[in-house]
């Protein structure tokens, strides 16, 4: 048998016997505490990692030629601009090239860099898993404007021209687009990148991802070794997060990693939750881990976010989406009381479809003219879809679909409807539904 191959079935139990424990559960990982990415004081370059097992792997942190460590990917979906980002190890041009994907001049636009003390140490399976190693980062940001809306575009980072990728501007309202939707990714343990070629031959506009983005918790995740998996996803299209309870499972982790490379990913918010819209359709990006109560400040701004959303030009529909589902039959609970005080809201200002994560399966609900979809299935291991059927009947009366399997969600929207498809590991259609627009 390969050392390599071994390494990695070695990997693979240890992934098992965590997850078996740790799923999407809330016993190994606290809520994030809230912090901006700003101001950690820089020190040297370089590093030296530490012990095996989460602590280090052994080996002197190299810096690429190039400077460019992670990425890129966009973020800010808008009608005529977008944020494209990655993360650094040396100080470099900070700038890319693009141009129109469907022909046009080639032009370039010049980002900044920011140096950050990152203090992460994980080291998972050596051998099988790339160490996050601390050190001076230099997180990157791009800001394109003057684009078309309703256009994609490709580009090519300055830095190395062999990383690059694609982004669309919003759709202006009515126009038909599709994008897609995946939570729960851990691709160290599943077949997650089988899941996300599917979906990005599909070429949506931009995608949501549900949190749960990197697990330490299966240890053969490390920050690194998800960057490498996950960029054919990172560099297809505009990458929308919300927050997750695993985006903060190690000290320093959740500002090293979620709040200084993903964060401020929209308008409207703060750096933990925010809207975009394309085609006429809002997008309201929840985060489950903070205070969500009845009149906490990120309650009054979805609340009032939503009514305005409602009142626009053009307004066909409103998305909300979160980690944590409203409502659930499956292994990683519901909230059954944000769900009886803001479903009536939903109805009242045009809220058509909940997506959310969280429980490592499929589901899919109907109240009255809001549809909850449960779409944790990027990787986690598959836990019980059904879990919770007799605990919570009123819940599991509204279920009109399941499955217990890996998978992402694509959604058309055009010019009557949303169409949604769930599209599993394998390709096949596990589920369709149709939700009408005005
Ligand atoms: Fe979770």
């Amino acid at each position: 048998m390969p050392a390599r191959f071994e390494m990695f079935v070695a990997a693979f139990a240890l992934a098992l016997v965590a997850m078996a424990t740790a799923a999407c559960g809330d016993d190994e990982s606290s809520a994030t505490s809230g912090s901006a990415s700003s101001g950690s004081s820089v020190a040297t370059s370089t590093s030296t990692s530490s012990g095996a097992g989460g602590e280090g792997g052994g080996g002197t942190f190299a810096c690429p030629d190039s400077g460019v460590l992670h990425g890129p990917w966009s973020e800010k979906l808008d009608f005529d601009s977008a944020v494209v980002r990655w993360d650094a190890c040396a100080e470099g041009l900070a700038s890319i090239t693009f141009e129109p994907e469907g022909g046009g001049a080639s032009r370039t636009a010049q980002g900044a860099q920011s140096a950050f003390n990152v203090r992460t140490t994980f080291g998972g399976i050596p051998g099988a898993t790339l160490p996050d190693e601390p050190g001076v980062r230099y997180f990157t940001e791009v800001t394109v404007d003057g684009l078309v809306p309703g256009t994609c575009y490709t580009f090519t980072l300055d830095d190395d021209d062999a990383r690059g990728g694609r982004f669309c501007t919003a759709r202006l309202a009515g126009e038909p687009f599709r994008f897609m939707a995946i939570g729960d990714t851990n691709p160290g343990i599943a077949p997650t990148e089988a899941v996300v070629d599917h979906v990005i031959a599909l070429d949506p506009d931009f995608g949501v991802h549900l949190g749960d983005i990197q697990y330490y918790s299966s240890i053969v995740d490390s920050w690194a070794q998800w960057f490498i998996s996950m960029q054919p996803l990172l560099s297809s299209h505009a990458f929308q997060p919300c927050i997750g309870n695993h985006e903060d499972e190690r000290e320093f982790e959740f500002m090293d990693y979620y709040d200084r490379l993903f964060a401020d990913a929209g308008f409207g918010g703060d750096r933990r939750h925010y809207k975009f819209e394309s085609g006429g359709l809002h997008f309201f990006a929840v985060d489950s881990e903070g205070d969500l109560s009845i009149g906490s400040e990120q309650g009054r701004w979805l609340e009032a976010s939503l009514a305005e959303a409602a009142g626009e030009d053009g307004f066909r529909g409103s998305v909300v989406y979160m980690h944590r589902p409203f409502i659930s039959v499956g292994d990683g609970g519901s909230l059954p009381d944000y769900r009886a005080h803001y479903e009536p809201l939903f109805e009242d200002f045009g809220v058509r479809l909940v997506l959310s994560g969280h429980m490592h399966g499929y589901e899919r609900f109907t109240s009255g003219n809001v549809v909850y979809v449960v779409s944790g299935g990027g990787g986690g291991l598959i836990g019980d879809v059904s879990e919770a059927i007799e605990d919570r009947p009123e819940e599991a009366a509204l279920r009109e679909a399941f499955a217990a399997a890996f998978h992402a969600m694509v959604f058309d929207v055009g010019a009557e409807s949303i169409e949604g498809r769930a599209i599993d590991d394998s390709g096949e259609e596990i589920d369709n539904f149709s939700i009408p627009l005005p």
